[in-house]
């Protein structure tokens, strides 16, 4: 599976970084699941130039990248600076950061800096709410195709889906969805791309899921749900808990 920690902003000191990317090495050197961490930028810095000396299994993501190319732009992290640092993940469109204004335009458009740089987006979908009569689909599938849209075919196959229900995001595992309306997500999720890639193409998209993943759930969240891996935030930054939640994958 590909396991992605997003460590959002809780992470504020050098130590527990480095403490957690130890454990996350540990993790990937094992070879079982595609392990990734995503730092707060200064942190991706602190970290790459240990990772790009020994090329180690552990993988490095971004929580997000500039909409711009770089250059006079004041407070920016474009692409080319997150590629050669080493980073091969970004984070795009995480509820977190449309909740800050970023429209689908700007989402499909980081998406294209991070491909353009050979990095491989991360893709955010997923409704606030559920309601009886299923309008969230219509939204998951408007925030998907605008990215869709706009991304070549051979980028389309190259991204990551990660749906992440809002209504689930930084709660309880009691709170996270269940089993049944993961899989019938990840089934309309496929539907959607086949408007998008040739043939069964859309059965090779990876689709992780998010929102309240911790040890205690990523086991039946898992398995026969059709995904791929997880995006965890909180249970992310707990050295013990998320070699726990990798452990209960494996
Ligand atoms: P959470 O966050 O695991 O803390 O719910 C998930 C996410 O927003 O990526």
């Amino acid at each position: 599976m590909l396991i992605v920690g997003n460590w959002k902003a809780y992470v504020e000191s050098k130590a527990k970084a480095k403490a957690l990317c130890v454990s996350a090495k540990r993790l990937a050197s094992k070879g079982e699941h595609e392990i990734v961490i995503a730092p707060a930028a200064p942190h991706i810095g602190l970290i790459a130039p240990t990772k790009v000396e020994v090329k180690e299994a552990l993988k490095l993501g971004a929580q997000d990248v500039s909409i711009t190319v770089g250059g006079a732009e004041t407070g920016e992290v474009a692409a080319g600076l997150l590629k050669d640092l080493g980073v091969s993940y970004v984070i795009v469109g995480h509820s977190e950061r449309r909740a800050r204004g970023e429209s689908d335009e700007i989402v499909t458009e980081k998406a294209r800096h991070a491909l353009a740089h050979g990095m491989t987006p991360i893709i955010c979908v997923g409704e606030v709410d559920r309601d009886p009569e299923a309008h969230y689909l219509k939204q998951v599938r408007a925030q998907l195709s605008a990215v869709m849209a706009a991304l070549s075919t051979k980028e389309r196959l190259s991204v990551v889906i990660a749906y992440e229900p809002i209504w689930a995001i930084g709660k309880s595992e009691l709170e996270a969805i269940t089993p049944n309306d993961l899989a019938e997500m990840v089934l309309y999720i496929r539907k959607v791309l086949t408007d998008f890639m040739p043939g069964r193409a859309n059965q090779k998209v990876r689709i992780l899921y998010g929102g309240s993943v911790d040890s205690s759930n990523t086991r039946t969240l898992a398995a026969g749900t059709g995904i791929d891996g997880f995006l965890v935030g909180r249970a992310s930054t707990d050295v013990a808990g998320f070699a726990a939640l990798v452990k209960a994958v494996s």
